[in-house]
């Protein structure tokens, strides 16, 4: 069943190119321009004369929420909030006419994003899910939603949910841009062509496995691990650590990388290994001086970068290299190493990667 894996979570790393292609499938046509979102038919139009996005999701969902926040604010040009269910169920959440609160779930049955949905409902919130378990409990309760069709996920680790439900929240953003009119024709092409070769490109991070395995094999043994990216890649860079943490139990932390000089910088040394994610986007040179600043202070430092990147190779102690895309859908592919990372420290270490300690794979109670 785990398809010769040695883990579900393996498997369903490797799965990703045709996880991506499935939630793809029958939805956009490069060719001839078009993008279909059947579950969103009457709701495209919405979201579009939308003044409010709210996404309320957990854990990874969650981080998928920030990545469809730079999405929908770049390309559709609307305000949207990323809250954690939790918070906003709790906290009388304000709702004015034409909000959209959309949950991003999994398992569809996280029982405080079901009550932050139930909240928003009653609030006169037009609410929307972004599901994989089909028929579960958010696909029922919202309006409309669009499923993921990532294919059952085993592993307590969300891996190729994440990267179903990015490639979604792609879609609707760019489906919305495109009707608002925020996009051009040029940009809107581009982005379909790009997420049409995007299984092929995860595919040739994962050809990189042994490579990643290797690096893994040199930080079994650390204590604690910093993840740093900027833009889009910040949201990748929480999941990073989200990862480590639950499977491997080293201690962990993603943030904005200009974040840095406000505080974390003053852990790092030898002993603090540092993921940067350093893709060549608008924010390259900025994440290059951080690494500098990194390196400054000795510590040790993986870089993900774009394939052909000379300037960081040089700086750092390693690199991993990934195909370009388009900078709005970068996430689908750098959070890739890092999710093999995790799970070869993690076996490297003999965690149980499949149902790490303390966790289960949907939080029915709050
Ligand atoms: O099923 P959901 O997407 O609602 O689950 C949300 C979180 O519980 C989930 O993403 C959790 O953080 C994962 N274990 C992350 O790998």
């Amino acid at each position: 069943e785990k398809g010769g894996f040695d883990h579900f979570m393996l498997k369903e790393i490797f799965e990703q190119p045709k996880s991506i292609s499935d939630c793809l499938r029958g939805r956009i046509h490069p060719e001839e321009a078009w993008i279909k979102l059947g579950g969103l038919r009457d709701y495209i139009g919405k979201l579009a004369n939308s003044k409010r996005i709210v996404f309320v999701a957990c854990g990874t969902s969650w981080h998928a929420g920030l990545v469809g926040e730079y999405l929908f604010e770049e390309l559709a040009r609307i305000n949207v909030e990323v809250e954690y269910a939790s918070e906003f169920r709790y906290r009388n959440p304000i709702i004015r006419e034409g909000d959209i609160v959309i949950a991003i779930s999994q398992s569809g049955e996280t029982a405080d994003t079901l009550a932050a949905l139930e909240l928003a409902k009653s609030k006169g919130a037009i609410i929307l899910g972004v599901c994989n378990v089909v028929g579960s409990s958010i696909a029922r309760v919202t309006h409309a939603g669009v499923y993921t069709h990532a294919g059952p996920e085993i592993g307590v680790a969300s891996t190729k949910a994440f990267t179903a439900q990015v490639s979604v929240l792609s879609l609707m953003a760019i489906a919305t841009a495109h009707q608002k009119g925020t996009i051009t024709e040029d940009t809107f092409r581009r982005l379909l062509w790009e997420l049409q070769e995007m299984p092929k490109k995860v595919e040739m991070i994962l050809q990189k496995a042994d490579e990643i395995k290797d690096i893994s094999k040199l930080f079994t043994f650390a204590s604690n691990f910093i993840f740093l990216g900027r833009g889009l890649n910040f949201p990748v860079a929480l999941e990073g650590a989200l990862k480590l943490k639950e499977i491997s139990y080293i201690h962990a932390e993603g943030y904005p990388a200009a974040e840095m000089k406000h505080g974390p910088i003053a852990l790092i040394d030898e002993d603090m290994p540092v993921v940067f994610i350093a893709t060549r986007d608008s924010s390259y040179e900025k994440v290059v001086s951080n690494i500098q600043e990194v390196k400054a202070r000795k510590g040790r430092v993986i870089a993900i970068v774009s394939a052909g990147e000379t300037e960081v190779q040089k700086m750092v102690d390693f690199t991993i290299e990934i195909p370009n895309t388009h900078e709005m859908l970068q996430p689908l592919l750098s959070v890739i190493p890092l999710q093999l990372l995790s799970y070869y420290i993690a076996v490297l270490r003999g965690r149980n990667v499949d149902q790490p300690r303390n966790l289960a794979k949907s939080v029915t109670v709050e």
